[in-house]
């Protein structure tokens, strides 16, 4: 039972299951506050790196932070871990199918594995942390604990706490950020409070249900999708009229209460580009209107293609056709800093640009031999030897600002540079004798 004597005396187990970009910063700030963790996963590769002391995952803040004492326990079965939880949180993905549609099979297997094996004597707390539609944690486990004999609030309890921080990124690590938590036990939900508390030194803000809390995490998401969108259809407007979208935009947030964001060759990552699509479904489910936020998405996932398209005119114009252009992307995973790929908008331009018969080159140094993703594209480990006549900057790593404009231009026949960041400065690249295009920019 998770009561608050337990907790400040850092004595109870807490099961991590799915130890991926979100669950292994969980389990390992869990046991750095001071509690046993075990973790489950059902990768064979990821507990054996973990059981190695290696890290499993591309982000190298956890190189050298794998523990290896009696508080913390990895395996893939769930018989050695599950039954001495007191507190099970569960951060499986939550992927969309082909069709769009929410995929809820992870969470409903990760449920079966925890139900199958909790030790009812224990009364533990099964909290789903991944990002889902509000309705989604009874929806899809209720019928699994009633068919398993189980009682909620009896034999265990269920609730909801979001996982916000951001992969890569310091000052938002999974013990800094805010939480929200609900539950629909009071008492459970204020002991989660202070036990996520003990975790982040964040605020943890209990909400009176398990659907508030989880309607509030995609609600986070959706908004910034929306947000993106509007720069970014900004920024195939104010070009058509003779505007740069970055100068309006600059302009126009010399005003109080303007929101500033950046246009972009489009969104990725495993979340906003997900997440919307499960507030449309269950919008659709419901009967209610939804169109704003599907033509966000709409917006932001056919950006690539926008940009595709531009580009090609704009090389068009200096007289050469799609298939006489090697183009360079710099940069591949979805955001600048981290190694993650998933969902990158890179990817879309590169298929789209292949469709129009360019030869594409990728070089993203953050991006390790094993992880490239095999297609029609060259990997380079150095910009210049792919000798391109088109460079795309995708994702605006470090490396990839700090490059030798000049030495790439004497590479490049044609010395087409397209800024899908809008973080180039123009006249340094003028004087290296680039011809410049850029999201937003006529
Ligand atoms: N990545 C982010 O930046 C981020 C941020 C906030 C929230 N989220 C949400 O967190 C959730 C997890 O995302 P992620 O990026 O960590 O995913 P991930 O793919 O990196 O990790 C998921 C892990 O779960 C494991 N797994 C899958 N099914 C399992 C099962 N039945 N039992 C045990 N392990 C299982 C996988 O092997 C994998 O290691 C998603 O809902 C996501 O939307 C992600």
């Amino acid at each position: 039972m998770l009561t608050t004597d337990r907790i400040k005396a850092l004595d109870l187990t807490i099961g991590v299951v799915g130890l991926g970009y979100v669950g292994l910063p969980t389990a390992l700030g869990f046991h750095d506050a001071g509690f046993r963790v075990h973790g489950l996963d059902v990768s064979e590769r990821v507990i054996s790196e973990l059981q190695a002391g290696r890290n499993p995952g591309d982000d190298p803040t956890f190189d050298n932070a794998i523990p290896n004492d009696e508080r913390w326990t990895v395996t893939t079965e769930p018989k050695i871990v599950i039954p001495e939880c007191d507190v099970i949180l569960v951060t499986v993905p939550t992927p969309v199918q082909e069709n769009k549609r929410p995929d809820l099979r992870f969470i409903q297997a990760a449920g079966e594995t925890i139900f199958d094996h909790i030790d009812r004597g224990k009364r533990p707390v099964v909290v789903l942390e991944s990002t889902v539609y509000p309705g989604v944690t009874r929806e899809i486990w209720s019928p699994l604990i009633e068919s398993r004999g189980l009682s909620e609030g009896v034999d265990l309890d269920l609730a909801y706490c979001p996982e916000r921080f951001v992969p890569g990124d310091p000052n938002h690590g999974v013990r800094q950020v805010p939480r929200v938590v609900g539950a629909t036990d009071t008492d459970i939900v204020k002991a989660l409070a202070e036990l996520y508390s003990h975790l982040t030194e964040g605020t943890v803000t209990p909400v009176s249900s398990i659907e508030v809390a989880e309607a509030a995490k995609v609600v986070e998401n959706v908004q910034r999708d929306l947000n993106i969108a509007l720069v970014n259809e900004l920024a195939l407007i104010f070009p058509e009229i003779g505007l740069d979208v970055e100068e309006v935009l600059t302009a126009a947030a010399t005003k109080w209460n303007f929101h500033r964001y950046t246009p972009g060759i489009g969104v990725g990552g495993h979340c906003i580009p997900v997440d919307p699509y499960y507030l449309i479904q269950k919008a659709h489910s419901a009967g209610a209107p939804v169109e704003l936020i599907t033509s966000a998405r709409e917006v932001n996932a056919t950006m690539p293609k926008q940009v595709a398209t531009r580009i090609i005119r704009q090389t068009s114009d200096l007289g050469r056709s799609p298939s006489s252009l090697k183009i360079l992307l710099l940069g591949w995973s979805y955001k600048p800093g981290i190694a993650d790929a998933r969902e990158t908008p890179a990817e879309s331009l590169a298929n789209e640009l292949v469709e129009q018969g360019c030869e594409i080159y990728v070089w993203d140094p953050h991006i390790q031999a094993e992880h490239r993703l095999d297609g029609p594209y060259i990997w380079v480990d150095q910009p210049e030897t792919s000798k391109p006549d088109v460079v795309i900057l995708c994702t605006a790593h470090e490396e990839i600002l700090g490059l030798d404009w000049t030495a790439l231009r004497k590479s490049s026949d044609l010395g087409f540079l397209y800024d899908g960041r809008r973080v180039l400065d123009v006249e340094i690249l003028h004087d290296a004798g680039w011809i410049t295009g850029a999201v937003g920019r006529p």
